[in-house]
């Protein structure tokens, strides 16, 4: 497949995890990438490691949360691409603890980052878009915003997203640009290394009806396909990939395929 052949692409968050891999599936489908991570080291690595030529593939560093400069970065990176067509927003962070543990700061800290950034870079983007005369935003969510299951923040931040996903779809709709949003479960990347370090991933993996983590090259699939033209017909999605996670109840007593207890169905 090469739905991504002279489309011009900002993964931000593209140093690592889903953000990487994502940049990695769309330059195999012929994209032209800008990655944009606070970490501009590591973007600038993983541009390297996906096209050593430097040709189709460049990091930039930028602070999501700050409006100023996602607004920098963006022009930056138009000019550089001559032009954006697609924006994966990736950039976030994780956070936990009860609510009695989160500060203000860190409470603002969360929201900043993961769900204001990304109204940033909508607003950025939306004028280099129309100019382009259509458009695609791909927002990462999370099934935390949908089910309360990790921190305060993060599910407000992440239903948040899930909300400005509608918004914005609606209101950019008559420039033919198409928002939409993916929500993970669980993925095996750096975001949650020390979780599965901990020894907590097969707890966890118990839970979920496909029994493991996800991949970031399963997200950056979906990603992938809610940015191309094969998602010509939606917008204001939120696309759950999550292996089951939040379709059932699955408490940990009762195992896998067995939720109704052998209950063979109607008796006669
Ligand atoms: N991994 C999971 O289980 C999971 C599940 C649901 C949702 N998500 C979401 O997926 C997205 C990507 O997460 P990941 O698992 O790839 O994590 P990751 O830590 O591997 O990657 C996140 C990237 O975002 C960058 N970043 C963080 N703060 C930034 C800022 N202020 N400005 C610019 N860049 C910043 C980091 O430097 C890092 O490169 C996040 O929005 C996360 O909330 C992840």
């Amino acid at each position: 497949m090469m739905r991504y052949t002279d489309k011009r692409v900002v993964v931000t968050g593209g140093a690592s995890g889903i953000g990487l891999a994502t940049a990695r599936r769309l330059f195999a489908e012929g994209a032209t990438l800008a990655l944009v991570d606070l970490d501009i080291d590591g973007a600038r690595r993983g541009a390297g490691a996906i096209d050593a030529s430097g040709v189709r593939v460049a990091g930039y560093g930028a602070n999501v949360a700050d409006s100023a400069a996602v607004t920098n970065v963006l022009r930056s990176a138009e000019e550089w691409m001559g032009g954006i067509d697609v924006v994966v927003n990736s950039a976030g962070i994780i956070a936990r603890g009860a609510i009695g543990e989160t500060s203000d700061e860190a409470w603002r800290r969360v929201v900043d980052i993961d769900l204001s950034s990304m109204f940033y870079v909508a607003r950025a983007v939306a004028p280099a878009m129309r100019r382009a005369g259509r458009g695609a935003i791909v927002n990462v969510a999370s099934v935390a915003g949908s089910v309360g299951a990790v921190n305060a923040a993060y599910a407000a931040a992440k239903g948040g997203v899930i909300a400005l996903t509608r918004q914005l779809a609606n209101e950019l709709s008559t420039d033919s640009i198409r928002v939409n949003s993916v929500s993970p479960g669980f993925t095996a990347t750096p975001l949650n290394q020390e979780l599965r370090a901990a020894g907590s991933e097969a707890a966890w993996a118990n839970r979920i009806p496909l029994g493991r983590f996800g991949l970031a090259e399963e997200i950056a699939a979906v990603c992938a396909f809610l940015g191309s033209d094969d998602a010509s017909y939606i917008t204001g999605i939120d696309l759950v990939a999550d292996g089951g996670l939040s379709a059932v109840a699955r408490p940990d007593y009762i195992p896998a395929g067995a939720a109704m207890g052998g209950y063979q169905g109607v008796r006669q």
